[in-house]
């Protein structure tokens, strides 16, 4: 197989777990191309992971380069829609971070631009990419846990918590769609969608409320006090057709934490990405057990781990990408799976803003 030239457009946070997990993947690939509006940035990038590549502040630029076979959109959200059908016009297959759009009119057009164009493209939910997660699901999917009743998923991050941490786009509706709700939330969902498949399909209504708890923070550039709107915390209760229950918790403002419960007829399974390369396990032993205690099932890691585990998921993802590249396969979640993903998001946010259960 000939080495996977790959570009990154939008050298920030995230574009380094990228940069880590194309060194230390399990296939042949190399970042070939950068792009950033701010190129300092971009450069300081290329010196931290000693890259080579061509630098490029217009992504149309990278893209009509000639020297990539695929791109990565680790831009804030509000670039994501037009670089991925820009791509796709030029027939590069995509992987874009999440959450892809704005909203779900957005992911609708980037799906539409990839199936014109017949290109490989992936929505980057790299949790799925999890062995544990892969093993979680392979239980479910085999009735392990026989009907499932309870889906809860955590998630916390404190990164922004501080009230004197500057503006960024994600605190802004125009540039992030969503705050922790696409940021956090959609993860979660993502995973009980995925999870969940094989026998909770649709979910039938959600209900959300959410907070911003600092509605004013100083932009960087200007010293001025913007308002924040974007939601800090939000707190999600769904139904799937089925009655399956879900619940997501979702906070800018708590330690972090990364948490999976799902309860079902025969038993529960916990995880906790923490503890990422192991879940527990409990399962009634008749219909009329109770108060049981849980065990650890430890996980066998496929390859080397690598670590931290962020970087080992996304060596992961890279990994499935260039597989499904190769092979012509499809990648999944694909962006016209996400069209879903991002309607049940609009409705959360409708349905917050709106204080009201939304029925779909
Ligand atoms: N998969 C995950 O677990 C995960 C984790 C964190 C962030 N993300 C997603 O990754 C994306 C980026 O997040 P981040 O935290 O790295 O943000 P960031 O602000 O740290 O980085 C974004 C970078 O994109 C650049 N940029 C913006 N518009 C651009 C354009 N038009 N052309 C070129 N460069 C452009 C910015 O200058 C910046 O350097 C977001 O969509 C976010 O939701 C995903």
């Amino acid at each position: 197989m000939k080495k996977v030239r790959i570009g990154i457009i939008g050298t920030g946070l995230i574009a380094r777990a990228h940069a880590n997990a194309i060194q230390t993947c399990f296939r042949d690939c190399e970042i070939t191309a950068l792009c950033d509006l701010i190129p300092e940035k971009m450069e300081q990038y290329a010196a931290d992971f000693k890259l080579s590549a061509k630098m490029f502040t217009d992504y149309r630029d990278l893209i009509d380069s000639g020297l990539v076979d695929m791109v990565s959109v680790t831009t804030s959200n509000d670039f994501h829609k037009e670089i991925t059908i820009y791509a796709a016009g030029k027939k590069l297959p995509v992987l874009c971070e999440k959450p892809l759009g704005l909203d779900a009119r957005e992911v609708e057009e980037m799906a539409q631009a990839c199936e014109e164009n017949g290109i490989l493209n992936l929505t980057g939910f790299t949790y799925r990419r999890i062995p544990a997660m892969i093993k979680i699901k392979e239980m479910i999917d085999q009735g392990v846990l026989g009907r499932i009743y309870h889906y809860k998923g955590r998630f916390y991050a404190d990164r922004l918590a501080n009230p004197d941490h500057p503006l960024e786009w994600r605190h802004l509706e125009e540039k992030a769609g969503s705050g922790v709700l696409g940021d956090l939330a959609s993860h979660t969902l993502d995973m009980a969608l995925y999870l969940l498949s094989s026998q909770c399909k649709t979910i039938k209504s959600v209900y959300a409320n959410s907070e911003i708890f600092v509605p004013y923070r100083k932009d960087p550039v200007t010293g001025e006090q913007v308002k924040v709107t974007c939601d800090d915390s939000c707190n999600i209760l769904a139904k799937f057709e089925d009655g399956t229950d879900v619940c997501l918790e979702n906070s800018r403002y708590s330690p972090f934490e990364m948490e999976i419960h799902i309860s079902g007829e025969k038993g529960s399974i916990k995880y906790n990405l923490s503890k990422h390369d192991e879940f527990e396990l409990m399962l009634y032993d008749s219909p009329a057990d109770y108060f049981k205690t849980f065990q650890t099932v430890a996980v066998k890691t496929p390859g080397t781990p690598i670590h931290p585990e962020a970087n080992d998921r996304m060596a992961r993802q890279y990994t499935y990408f260039i597989d499904c590249l190769n092979q012509q396969e499809a990648a999944h979640p694909t962006i016209r799976e996400t069209v879903y993903i991002q309607q049940l998001l609009d409705a959360m946010k409708k349905s917050y803003q709106t204080e009201q259960l939304i029925k779909l």
